[in-house]
């Protein structure tokens, strides 16, 4: 699926609304290369801005009125008030404007009527934070609209408290990080701790490499019971270790943590305390030998979410299983697990072997069939017109 162009955006707006927008911005969806539910606990990630992205036309309407319509999907034409903004009763895909409205005025900036259309080709419920897109996308235009001058940082928090207070996902600073401060030919190297990042340069193809993702089709939400109980597992480890956050344990005092936890409260410490670590070492790899070393550091990612933190599923695991025993030099689940896109890093020779086998893998085992796609990094958010 491509994304409208500004210009056929424009059009559609125009039918739709009667008045010319006052802009069109996009947000881009993203993969996370590795580190995985590190980011609540402070610590270290390393995802990318994708080739895919949100795109919103916006106008500001001259009362408090609210409306949303996108360009996919059923709902039809929604309508809100910024008075009286409540994300118990937003339905399906306004939450993300809606909820970025909210969150603005709670940091008291005077957000008008809007007028508002979505579209969108970061496919929906991939793990690909199709949601943090259009929340991205919707902070940056209505960071320029109303002057507010919110720096990149601001805008992730702004975000954050969106999906946290107002859609009711717990979720850290990754995607959104990703989303806005993404850039072409680069992953992010974020610190959560303390929100600096360094653009890594991740070029594979000048490796002979592309990155795959194979959509699963098994669809998550982080507003389930599992993301927010993973969550949970690592405030306690933090607590009965007597760290701010788990960032703070190194691998070598992972012996000591074994005999204060209990053992499922272990193994997700582990897996962050590692996780974390493979982050680094990733980040220093990429900078030594480019992205053709990095394989076994995505395998042992996965092995990580798969065995310690239990957050796949029998699709992922074959998606993984299939694409590495087909040429793939490393693959894992990317994002919040639980359905979702697994990644797999493969060399230019074998994408066709990769895909037909993980097709067939999937058929022979009776899962739905996977959407398989490439993906490179691409710029963050940006205002189009
Ligand atoms: C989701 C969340 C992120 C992050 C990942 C797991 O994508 O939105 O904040 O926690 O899961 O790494």
């Amino acid at each position: 699926m491509t994304a409208a162009s500004t210009t056929q955006l424009a059009e559609q707006f125009r039918a739709a609304f009667g008045s010319e927008p006052d802009g069109v911005w996009q947000a881009p969806g993203r993969v996370n290369l590795i580190g995985e539910h590190t980011d609540y606990n402070e610590g270290f990630v390393l995802p990318f801005a994708i080739d895919k992205t949100a795109r919103v036309a916006v106008g500001v309407r001259s009362d408090s009125t609210v409306r949303l319509l996108s360009t996919y999907g059923d709902q039809g034409l929604t309508t809100a008030d910024t008075a009286t903004l409540d994300g118990r009763t937003a339905k399906g895909w306004t939450k993300y404007p809606l909820g970025v409205i909210w969150s603005l005025q709670q940091r008291g900036i005077d957000v008008p009527g809007l007028d508002l259309l979505l579209d969108s080709n970061v496919p929906l419920g991939a793990g690909l934070s199709s949601s943090h897109a259009i929340e991205c996308a919707v902070v940056s235009a209505l960071n320029d609209i109303t002057g507010a001058g919110l720096s990149p940082e601001e805008m992730v928090l702004a975000t954050q408290r969106a999906e946290n207070d107002f859609v009711g996902a717990p979720t850290g600073i990754m995607d959104q990080s990703a989303s806005l401060r993404g850039s072409a030919g680069h992953a992010v190297f974020l610190d959560c701790r303390d929100q600096s990042v360094e653009l890594v340069p991740f070029e594979a193809e000048a490796a002979r490499l592309v990155m795959l993702v194979i959509d699963t089709k098994v669809s998550h939400s982080h507003a389930d019971g599992g993301y927010a109980s993973r969550r949970a597992s690592c405030e306690l480890g933090a607590e009965v270790l007597g760290v701010k956050a788990l960032r703070d344990v190194a691998p070598g005092d992972l012996d000591e943590a074994s005999g204060l936890l209990d053992e499922v409260t272990f193994r997700r410490v582990r897996h962050v305390v590692t996780e974390n670590d493979r982050v680094l070492q990733t980040v220093e790899l990429l900078g030594l030998e480019g992205p053709s070393s990095i394989g076994g550091l995505l395998d042992a990612s996965h092995a990580s979410m798969r065995d310690d933190f239990e957050i796949s599923c029998a699709e992922l695991d074959l998606a993984v299983e299939a694409s590495r025993s087909n040429g793939a030099i490393g693959a894992r689940m990317t994002g919040g697990g639980f359905g979702g896109a697994a990644i797999a890093l493969t060399p230019v020779a074998e994408e066709q072997r990769v895909r037909t086998a993980v097709e067939r893998a999937f058929a022979e085992a009776g899962y739905t069939a996977p959407d398989i796609f490439t993906v490179t990094p691409a710029a963050g958010a940006m205002r189009l017109a």
